[in-house]
C-alpha cells in the first residue's frame, strides 16, 4: 500500500511516499524542505514565520513527493499526518492540508504522534524490526525512553523534566556563537576539545528513576561563560563543549543502561534530530555490544525531522483502524 506522509510540526515542510506492506517497508520519495535558513536570522525557530513558510512550501512539496515517487493522488491507499505535538499554528497548516486532499480524494486519513514517527523511522531501516523493544527519542523537542509494546503502544517510562537534550544543545551552541540550530555543529567541535576540562552537573536524576533534567546542566554552563567572560577572556569553546557533550552522553548511557536493565529488552531504537549525535551514536553502540542488545539507529537524514517516518507511523495507525474524521485538529501537546 502507498502511503502519503505530511509533517509540518516544527520547521521542516516535509512530503513523503512510502510503500508499506507485509515484509516491505520501502521510501519511493522523501522530500524535506528546512526553513532553517530563514530562522537562523532570529537565533531559533519564529512560529508564525514557520506557519506561513509552510504554507507557501506544502502544496509544491506534495506534488514532488509523488513525482518523484512516480505514482498519483489515485494510488494513494492512505494520508498520514503529523497531528501532534509542535508547534500549533504549523501543525495546522498540515493537518488542514491532508484533511482537504483526504477529503477532495476520498482517501483515508490518519492523525499520528511526531514522536511515534521518529521512533517509525527505524522500520523503514531495520526490515526485521518489530515490537517489543525500548526506544530512546532524544530531539530538539524530547528527551524520552520508550517501552514500546506494540506499533501504536508506546509507554514512557522516563523523560526530561523540563529542557530537551536538543534545546540544551542549541543554547549553549548559541551563547558561544554558532549559527541555529548548534547542535550538529557542537557535535564535530567536541572531538577537538578535552572533555574533562570544565566541571558540569549531570542532566540524569540521581536514583531508580530513568528521567533526566537539562535546565541545571544549561545553567550551569551559561554560569561558567558568563564567569569567564567577566573576567575578560572567552571561554575555550572546545574544552567547554567536549565537557558539555560528555556529561550529555554519561547521562544518557546510565539511564538507558537502566532501562535495558529494567525492561531486559533485547532491542534498542534510537530516534530524533539529536540521535544524530556521532558521540551518543557511538557510545550507545557500545553499551549495546556489552549488553548483548541489537542497536537500531536510522541513518541521519531519517533521526531528523521527515515525513517518511510519518508516512510508517500511519501505516501501523491505518492497520489499527485509527482513522480521522472531517474534524481533525491539531494539538501543540504530546497526548493520544
Ligand atoms: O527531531 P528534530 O529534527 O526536531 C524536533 O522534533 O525537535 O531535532 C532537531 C534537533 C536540534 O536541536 C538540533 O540541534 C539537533 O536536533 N541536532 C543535533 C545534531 N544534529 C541535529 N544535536 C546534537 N548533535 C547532532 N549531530
Ligand atoms: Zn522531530
Amino acid at each position: 500500500m502507498y502511503i502519503l506522509g505530511i509533517e509540518s510540526s516544527c520547521d521542516e515542510t516535509s512530503a513523503a511516499v512510502v510503500s508499506m506492506e507485509k515484509g516491505e517497508r520501502r521510501i519511493l520519495s522523501n522530500i524535506v524542505a528546512s526553513q532553517i535558513e530563514t530562522h537562523r536570522l532570529y537565533g531559533g525557530v519564529v512560529p508564525e514565520i514557520a506557519s506561513r513558510a509552510h504554507i507557501e512550501a506544502i502544496s509544491s512539496i506534495t506534488y514532488e513527493a509523488l513525482e518523484v515517487a512516480g505514482v498519483s493522488i489515485g494510488d494513494i491507499g492512505c494520508i498520514a499526518v503529523t497531528s501532534h505535538p509542535g508547534l500549533i499554528g504549523a501543525l495546522l497548516v498540515g493537518v488542514n492540508f491532508a484533511k482537504s486532499l483526504a477529503f477532495a480524494h476520498n482517501i483515508p486519513l490518519v492523525p499520528v504522534n511526531h514522536v511515534k514517527a521518529h521512533v517509525a523511522a527505524a522500520y523503514l531501516e531495520y526490515a526485521h524490526l518489530e515490537p517489543p523493544f525500548t526506544a530512546l527519542v532524544v530531539s530538539g523537542g524530547h528527551t524520552s525512553i520508550y517501552s514500546v509494546s506494540d506499533y501504536t503502544s508506546f509507554e514512557e517510562i522516563g523523560a526530561t523534566r523540563d529542557d530537551a537534550a536538543g534545546e540544551a544543545f542549541d543554547k549553549i551552541g548559541r551563547v558561544i556563537g554558532m549559527p541555529y540550530p548548534g547542535g550538529a555543529a557542537m557535535d564535530k567541535l567536541a572531538y577537538e576539545g578535552d572533555c574533562e576540562a570544565v566541571k558540569l552537573p549531570s542532566p540524569a536524576i540521581v536514583g531508580d528513576t530513568l528521567d533526566f533534567s537539562f535546565s541545571g546542566l544549561k545553567t550551569a554552563a551559561l554560569n561558567y561563560i558568563n564567569g569567564e567572560r567577566q573576567k575578560g577572556r572567552e571561554p575555550n569553546h572546545a574544552d567547554l563543549t567536549a565537557s558539555y557533550t560528555r556529561v550529555i552522553v554519561d547521562a544518557i548511557i546510565k539511564k538507558v543502561t537502566l532501562a535495558i536493565d529494567k525492561t531486559q529488552t533485547k532491542r534498542l531504537v534510537l530516534a530524533g534530530g539529536v540521535a544524530a549525535n556521532s558521540h551518543i551514536r557511538g557510545a550507545l553502540e557500545r553499551l549495546c555490544k556489552k549488553k548483548g542488545v541489537e542497536f537500531c539507529k536510522p541513518s541521519l537524514s531519517l533521526c531528523s525531522d521527515n515525513a517518511a517516518m510519518v508516512a510508517a507511523a500511519g501505516y501501523f495507525e491505518y492497520l489499527r483502524g485509527n482513522f480521522a474524521g472531517t474534524s481533525l485538529n491539531a494539538s501543540a501537546l504530546d497526548e493520544d
